[in-house]
Formats: C-alpha cells, sequence, structure tokens
C-alpha cells in the first residue's frame, strides 16, 4: 500500500533511545502532558518509539486515547531534508472515522504514507490511487472496480479455495520451517497474479522484486543503507513497471478474460488505463494486497497458538466461527498501523483546532484498541460482537478495495489449514519488522503433525 518508495526513515529523530515503558506505565504518568515533555516511549516522532514491542505500543496509545485532549499533536525536528513541522495523532476510533469520511478537509494527496513520496519520482512512476483525491481518484477507481465486481470475484473464489489447497500439499510434502513464506507469502500473491494474469514464468522474479520494493517502507534505517537501498526499491519497482506495461500492451491488441485486458480496455468514458497508470496500479495491488494479507494471515495463525480456548472455538464450528475469526485477527493485529492526510481547510476535530496544511495521522493500530468502542480491547476474542474494526480504513472514497478479497483469502487459508493440519501452530512469537507503517512480520516459526499417509 506504501508508495513502494518510501525508503527513507518516515521518522528520523536522532536515536532517542527510549527507557521502553512496562505495559502499566501509563497508569504512572500524569494524564495531560505538554508534547514537548513527552517521555520517549510516547514520542510517535521517535524510531523508538515504532520499535518498542506491541504490548507496550498499545500502552502508549491507550494513553494517549485517554488524555483530555486526545488529538495530540507531534513535533518532528527541524532538519535539512524535512519540510514537515510534525502531525496531529487519531488515536480514537471516532476521530479516525470522522477524517476518513471527510475527503474534502481530510485529502490524500500528496500522500498517504510518511514521508511523502518524492515529486520526481511520482512523475516518473505515477501516483497511486490511494495517493489521489476526486475527481482523478474517482476515475481510477472507477476503471479498477471492475477487478471487484461479484462476477470477477466469485471466479476469483473457486481459484483461492484450489490455491490454498495445493500450499497446504506442498506443506505437507516439504515440511518448510517458517510460515511467512512457505504459506502467507504465497496465497495472496498467487491470486493477485492469477487475477491479472500474470504468466506463471514471470511470478518468482516479480516475488523478488516485491521483497526488494517493500522491505523498507517505514523503517528506520542508518544513512548508509537509506542511500543504497532507495536505488534497489526504485529498480525493482522500475522492472514491475515495465514488465506489467508490456502485457498491457500484448493484453490491447489480444484481449483475454483476466484483469489487465479489463483495465487497458476501454469503459463507458471511453478510457482505459494506460501503460503507467497500469504499472501504479499493479504496484499498489502488489504491495496492498500481498504484503498485508500475508501479514494478518502470519499474526492470525500466532494469535490462534497463542489462544488455545479461542482455537478450540474456532476448530469444534468453523464454518460459524470464520467470519469472526478473521475480523479479530484483523482488528488484533491491524496490517496497516496508519495512513497520512492533509488538510484542506481549517477544521475542529476532537477539541483540537486544525489548520490548513496540518498533517494528521490516523492510528488504525490505535483505534482498533479504542476501549470506548471494544469492550477490554486487548483481549483477542473471536466472539466479538459487533466488531467494528478499522484495518480497512475508516469508511469513506478510499476504503479498501480488496477487503472482500482479504477475507475470502483468510478464510480460505484457515479452513485449509485446520481441517488438514488441526494441530497446527507457531513455535515462537513472530519476527516483526519495526516499522510506522505496517505490521509486518519477517518470519513466524511453525510445526504440525503430518496427517497419517493417505488421510
Ligand atoms: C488484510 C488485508 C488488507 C488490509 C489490512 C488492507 C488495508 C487497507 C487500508 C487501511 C486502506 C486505506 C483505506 C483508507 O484510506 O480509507 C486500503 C486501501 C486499498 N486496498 Fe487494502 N487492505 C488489505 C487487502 C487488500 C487486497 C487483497 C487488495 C487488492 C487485491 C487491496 C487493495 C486496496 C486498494 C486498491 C486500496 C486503495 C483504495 C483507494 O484509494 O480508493 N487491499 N487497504
Amino acid at each position: 500500500m506504501s508508495d513502494q518508495l518510501h525508503t527513507e526513515a518516515s521518522v528520523s529523530r536522532p536515536p532517542a533511545v527510549p527507557s521502553p515503558a512496562p505495559p502499566s506505565a501509563p497508569a504512572e504518568i500524569p494524564s495531560a502532558i505538554a508534547p514537548a515533555a513527552l517521555p520517549p516511549w510516547l514520542d510517535l516522532a521517535a524510531p523508538a518509539f515504532w520499535r518498542l514491542p506491541d504490548p507496550q505500543r498499545a500502552a502508549a496509545f491507550r494513553h494517549l486515547r485517554s488524555l483530555p485532549a486526545p488529538v495530540h499533536f507531534v513535533e518532528r525536528p527541524a532538519g535539512p531534508l524535512r519540510r514537515e513541522r510534525g502531525f496531529h495523532a487519531l488515536v480514537r476510533h471516532a476521530d479516525v472515522l470522522a477524517a476518513s469520511r471527510n475527503p474534502q478537509v481530510f485529502r490524500s494527496a500528496p500522500g498517504v504514507t510518511t514521508p511523502e513520496p518524492a515529486r520526481w519520482v511520482r512523475l516518473l512512476f505515477g501516483d497511486s490511487m490511494v495517493n489521489l483525491d476526486d475527481p482523478r481518484h474517482a476515475q481510477l477507481r472507477r476503471i479498477v472496480a471492475r477487478a471487484f465486481t461479484p462476477r470477477l470475484i466469485a471466479r476469483v473464489e473457486e481459484d483461492i479455495r484450489a490455491t490454498a489447497a495445493r500450499i497446504v500439499d506442498r506443506v505437507i510434502a516439504e515440511r518448510p520451517a517458517d510460515f511467512v513464506p512457505a504459506v502467507a507469502a504465497q496465497l495472496p500473491f498467487q491470486v493477485i497474479c492469477a487475477m491479472m494474469g500474470i504468466p506463471e514464468e514471470h511470478r518468482p522474479l516479480i516475488l523478488r522484486q516485491i521483497d526488494q520494493a517493500s522491505e523498507h517502507t517505514g523503517v528506520h534505517r542508518p544513512l548508509r543503507e537509506r542511500i543504497r537501498l532507495p536505488g534497489q526499491g526504485l529498480r525493482a519497482l522500475a522492472r514491475l513497471q515495465r514488465l506489467v506495461a508490456r502485457l498491457g500492451c500484448e493484453r490491447r491488441r489480444h484481449p483475454t478474460e483476466d484483469l489487465i485486458s479489463a483495465l487497458v480496455g476501454a469503459d463507458l468514458d471511453g478510457r482505459g488505463l494506460t501503460g503507467r497508470e497500469l504499472g501504479a496500479f499493479f504496484s499498489l495491488l502488489l504491495v496492498a494486497g500481498v504484503e498485508t494479507t500475508r501479514n494478518a494471515l502470519a499474526h492470525g495463525l500466532h494469535l490462534l497458538s497463542t489462544h488455545p480456548e479461542q482455537r478450540a472455538l474456532l476448530l469444534a464450528e468453523p464454518e460459524r466461527r470464520l467470519d469472526g475469526a478473521v475480523d479479530e485477527i484483523l482488528r488484533h493485529a491491524t496490517p496497516i498501523i496508519q495512513f497520512r492526510r492533509t488538510l484542506a481547510a481549517d477544521h475542529q476535530l476532537g477539541g483540537a483546532q486544525l489548520a490548513r496544511g496540518d498533517q494528521v495521522l490516523l492510528c488504525y493500530a490505535a483505534a482498533n484498541r479504542d476501549e470506548s468502542v471494544f469492550p477490554d480491547p486487548d483481549a483477542f476474542d473471536i466472539t466479538r460482537d459487533p466488531n467494528p474494526q478499522l484495518a480497512f480504513g475508516g469508511g469513506g472514497p478510499h476504503f479498501c478495495l480488496g477487503a472482500h478479497l482479504a477475507r475470502q483469502e483468510m478464510k480460505a487459508l484457515y479452513r485449509e489449514l485446520f481441517s488438514r493440519l488441526p494441530d497446527i501452530r507457531s513455535t515462537a512469537a513472530p519476527e516483526i519488522v519495526p516499522s510506522n507503517f505496517d505490521h509486518r512480520v519477517r518470519s513466524l516459526a511453525f510445526t504440525f503433525t503430518p496427517p497419517a499417509v493417505g488421510g
């Protein structure tokens, strides 16, 4: 979902090494803190904050939500490369909803990831729809929504089931040690490639390019790496774009049933995607659709492994419980931590006065633990009902286009895994890549008892 190009650290204050707060720390903190006096473990602009373990970050968000002024301004240090002076953090469910549903004021341009994409990069590679506002956004969304019509999704669902079954066949045959590359990354990637009509022979190369293009988003790194890694990411992205543009040209001449043909063919306004727009959309789909679902699947296995009573509920009545389990995994794990908006006009929100040009972070991870909406929000409870989780956004024009598809993929994979390998479980905590953008799992050790031969 990122611009894939955000290889620079998004939070680059000099290393303010945190004295990590224990989960109980907020109780010892006064209820209102001037932003300048924030301890490092509450400073959302400090890279160290995003390296905190999940429970400590959740405790920090809980504390921010409880402040008398919960729309919280985070100052950024001035620096030669830094244009922004800081940002307002929205940590309550109601505030994230309000901002998401008011696109006239809360704009997605010039970019929703932090920092915003460089202008030359946007000119060169095209803007993805997630960074655009109407009318341009609406026009693009109308075209790409062709990919997500019930007819196309129904066809894909058959594919999802078959792909999930093949992945589990391979897991049984090969007994891999790491759930992420062997299982979690496979399904969303194969599904998107099948939807786009990407020939099998190109897929391994594409998978390598995505890893290179997105591995560094929102991750704080030393200067030496920050100079080297964007080059790698950009080269990977350029290769991806060239490949897809070439396929687009082929399909324009010889259309088939696949998504690329639908996207480059003319619509009622006589307009299809240009080669560059197609490349930008495909890159968006790969990161939006592959990385997010991959991380959700991995977090889900770990959550179900560490909550045996919830797992027992799911396994006892899978068809009754799967929908609730998937939504609770999405709420608890929140694969995309936050997106940004930029104010088009002065505006009041949550008691705070925001000014035109100000930047606002929509902290989905914090909103998804808002105790005023989710009783006992840190508990993992697959029977939670209602569960108005915001992992796919807070509604409004940018609401995740792939939400239905992602849910279908998660249900298909868990159905296949738990029915054929009922004791499958993680054996260690996931290795998390610290990031202010996504809740990325690099690896997850797992085990299972293989079924008896012929079983
Ligand atoms: C668990 C998986 C996923 C999560 C957590 C997720 C999350 C999100 C979020 C938070 C947004 C931004 C919403 C907003 O700004 O209001 C978004 C937008 C988007 N997502 Fe997803 N997503 C997931 C899976 C997918 C999949 C599978 C696809 C497609 C195959 C997809 C395609 C998109 C697209 C195209 C947008 C941009 C929509 C727009 O700007 O109009 N996502 N997603």
